[in-house]
């Protein structure tokens, strides 16, 4: 099946990967498997993907774009901070490349159903993963956390200037009407920055805090990329994508302390850490799309991109 989507920084994602025939290579975040078409060009039949999503429906798109029951392809309805759990089951037991391209995919954005945009009115429900039906969403969220927790999230992962009065206003409409619909969270923004006054940029960090903290994206990064470090086999590549400020810090934290060879006291003159350099960083600073791309595809303008090789 052809599905006409660009997965963001393509080129740079393969170069950064170091593919060649017959590796074994994780894609933690199918999405509707762009990248992993790509990926799987260049490994060929004799290499193998793996393949994660937590939401079904992508999985699905997934499955028909890089053809169910390919012998070499192997893909679950997963999250990548499970994914020592998904290689032994497979009894893989290290892998030559891990992706993790973070955060939403197109179909997110565009569709309804799901609440995670603004643009469409849809329920308030913003999890990547619906099928466990106990798990807080959006909505759930909105009416129940405390004026402080929504503070909490609207300064830290939207950097919301007015964090105060919109958490207060949360707590006050929603003693009269319940949360239900994204044009409930919208009308709140509205009040604060109205639709005249071009507002699309703080709708879109709104609407994409609330979604961080609903999925617990955060503390998912720091665990999943523990699991792909510790999946890599030395000398293998991991490439990642993010498109949050809290995310790339995340991420360049993560491979700054596994690249110090070092960990005593400035005092100390001989080392006795023990510590050892365990990657090397193959991107001093994060690779950005072109203009070009960014033109092409302007949700990719975002996307920052880190990538090591383990050592
Ligand atoms: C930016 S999209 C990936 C796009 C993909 N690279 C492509 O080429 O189509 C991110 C995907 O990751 C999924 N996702 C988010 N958090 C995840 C997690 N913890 N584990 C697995 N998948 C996750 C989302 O459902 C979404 O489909």
């Amino acid at each position: 099946m052809k599905i006409k989507h660009i997965p963001v920084l393509k080129v740079e994602v393969i170069d950064y990967l170091n593919l060649d025939n017959g590796k074994i290579i994780v894609d933690g975040t199918l999405g509707l498997g762009g990248h992993s078409e790509a990926i799987l060009k260049k490994i060929g039949r004799g290499g193998k993907l793996i393949g994660l999503d937590k939401d079904i429906d992508n999985l699905e798109s997934a499955k028909l774009r890089l053809g169910e029951g390919r012998k070499n392809v192997y893909l679950f309805n997963k999250g990548f901070e499970d994914l020592i759990e998904v290689l032994s089951n497979l009894k893989i037991k290290k892998a030559d490349g891990v992706l993790l391209d973070l955060g939403l995919s197109s179909v997110h954005v565009d569709s309804s159903e799901k609440g995670f945009s603004f643009r469409a009115e849809g329920p308030l429900d913003m999890r990547f993963n619906r099928s466990d039906i106990e798990s807080m969403t959006a909505a759930d969220l909105l009416n129940s956390y405390s004026e402080k927790e929504l503070m909490r999230v609207l300064k830290y992962y939207a950097e919301e200037k007015k964090f105060v009065q919109i958490s207060r206003k949360i707590v006050e409409i929603r003693k009269i009407k319940l949360f239900r619909s994204t044009k409930d969270l919208k009308d709140i923004i509205e009040i604060f920055y109205p639709q005249q006054r071009n507002n699309h940029h703080h709708l879109a960090r709104i609407f994409q805090s609330i979604r961080i903290e609903v999925n617990n994206e955060l503390e998912v990064l720091k665990k999943g990329l523990d699991q792909a470090f510790q999946a890599l086999r030395k000398g293998g590549r991991m490439v990642v994508i993010s498109y949050h400020s809290l995310e790339d810090r995340i991420v360049k934290n993560y491979f700054r302390e596994k690249f110090r060879a070092c960990i005593c006291p400035s005092q100390k003159i001989i080392c006795d850490c023990g510590k050892k350099r365990e990657l090397k960083i193959l991107t001093k600073k994060p690779v950005i799309p072109n203009n070009e791309e960014i033109f092409q595809n302007p949700r990719s303008r975002s996307a920052k991109l880190r990538a090591i090789e383990k050592i």
